[in-house]
């Protein structure tokens, strides 16, 4: 791994190698403390947007594994606007060791990893949001150990969210489901390559626009704002089209009975998502938000941590 940009372009293997050292860097540190395997190291963190779980998660993980991690806000460097982002990318290379980064078009992400001489972090972008992912796994496999054959689904917008979800549970063998709307779905090549992912994996896609169809006696259902940040002249028009599609007893009912309700987080309350589930016994809402701080230590782990020396060792010809 260089970089970390969708999980499109990470193989099954290095998914599950991050999973378990992120299980690794967690019970690390609940036995007293993770080793400081980033001394001296500093993280660049790039926003567009605001953010609560991924500003805080990536600062203080890399406080625990000794590092530093600098905010760099919105309004500040102008990504692509008062400099390009190929010179914003060769000049961090020169302070930090790694960019993280959360922007609005995706282009920035890949420009930023063409451009930096250190590995770059895709921390949302209007296309996909990889760390989010890696963390839901993780709160699936605290509780559901075989992964393989469970049954995920998503309800509501098609968005940056379900994006990552489903090329995780398609590449894990994980079977995806989604509702949404008409309007709404998911770009249609984010589901040809979960297609192709699931053809490997064994995992089944299902898309529908009926939630109730979807949810049915499934393991997980997740869903996330119907207006995503950058999209909020449409919030109106969204507005009277998703109620349809709201996570609440009545849905819930539909699944398993013990199926894990899951929201990446902020949550608009009364919206997509009611307080009696958000709340209620089958909620791993907030599990699910620490556990960004876990999955993300594994990415900081591999991406910054020095690497195991591969140089074989020459028997001198004499
Ligand atoms: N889930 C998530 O990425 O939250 P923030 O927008 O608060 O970082
Ligand atoms: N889809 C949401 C996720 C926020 C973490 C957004 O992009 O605003």
């Amino acid at each position: 791994m260089q970089h970390f940009l969708t999980i499109a372009e990470l193989t099954s293997t290095e998914i599950e190698n991050l999973l378990d050292l992120a299980l690794k860097l967690k019970r690390e540190r609940a036995k007293g403390g993770n080793k400081p395997i980033l001394a001296g190291k500093n993280l660049a963190m790039i926003f567009q947007k605001p953010s609560l779980r991924t500003r805080v998660s990536f600062e203080i993980a890399m406080k625990h594994l000794g590092g530093h991690a600098l905010y760099i806000s919105p309004d500040e460097i102008g990504l692509g606007k008062r400099e390009s982002v190929a010179d914003v990318a060769r000049v961090l290379s020169g302070y930090a060791d790694g960019i993280m980064a959360r922007v609005f078009d995706h282009e920035h992400i890949l420009a930023l990893a063409q451009y930096a001489a250190v590995p770059v972090i895709n921390g949302l972008s209007d296309h996909n949001h990889p760390c989010q992912a890696l963390g839901d796994i993780l709160t699936i496999l605290e509780r559901r150990p075989r992964l393989q054959g469970l049954t995920v689904s998503y309800v509501g917008d098609g968005n940056n969210v379900a994006t990552s979800l489903i090329h995780i549970c398609t590449k894990l063998g994980i079977h995806f489901k989604i509702a949404t709307p008409l309007d709404y779905q998911l770009p249609p090549l984010v589901v040809v390559k979960a297609r192709e992912f699931a053809a490997k994996s064994g995992s089944q896609i299902f898309e529908t626009t009926d939630p109730f169809e979807a949810v049915r006696d499934t393991d997980v259902i997740y869903t996330d704002v119907w207006t995503s940040m950058g999209q909020e002249s449409e919030k109106a028009k969204r507005a009277a089209v998703f109620p349809a599609y709201q996570v609440n007893t009545a849905l819930v009912r539909k699944a398993k009975p013990d199926v894990l309700v899951m929201h990446c987080l902020p949550a608009h309350r009364g919206e997509e998502i009611t307080d009696t589930m958000a709340d209620g016994p089958n909620s791993v809402l907030f599990p699910q938000a620490e556990n960004r701080l876990h999955a993300q230590k594994a990415i900081l782990a591999e991406l910054l941590g020095e690497k195991k020396k591969t140089t074989k060792k020459t028997k001198s010809k004499k």
